[in-house]
């Protein structure tokens, strides 16, 4: 059995948000291959999951269809597809993408031994 958020699916495709490769379950919505790559952050965002909040609209093209024009959707409609390149979020799927596509950098670590990072900037 299954995550029962996901619909049922056998393998993961490649699709690809704002440059960066992600896995994601085929036979899902984008809306839910965003929550696959982010599940602390999608379930909290304002989206509506049935078409009408306009929230989740995203902009793609396919790999293999370098000349073919880019389709605005609604990510909560558009089911993924493997090769599948995301160039544009709403403001909301970005915010709420921000940790996996722009991940922050480590903060420095706490060395119990010196008592204090030498890394640390001062
Ligand atoms: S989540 Fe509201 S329109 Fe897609």
């Amino acid at each position: 059995m299954g995550n029962p958020l996901f619909r049922e699916f056998e393998r993961l495709v490649k699709i690809t948000v704002l440059g960066k490769e992600f896995p994601v379950p085929e036979k899902n919505t984008c809306l839910r291959a965003f929550q696959y790559m982010s599940p602390n952050t999608i379930p909290y965002g304002r989206f509506c999951w049935n078409q009408e909040c306009q929230l989740c609209r995203v902009t793609y093209t396919m790999a293999g269809q370098p000349d073919g024009p880019p389709r605005a959707v609604l990510a909560c409609k558009v089911l993924v597809a493997d090769g599948m390149q995301i160039t544009e979020l709403s403001d909301e799927l970005r915010y709420n993408l921000m940790e996996v596509i722009c991940p922050s950098p480590p903060r420095p670590s706490y060395d119990e031994e010196e008592g204090i990072d030498p890394d640390f900037p001062r």
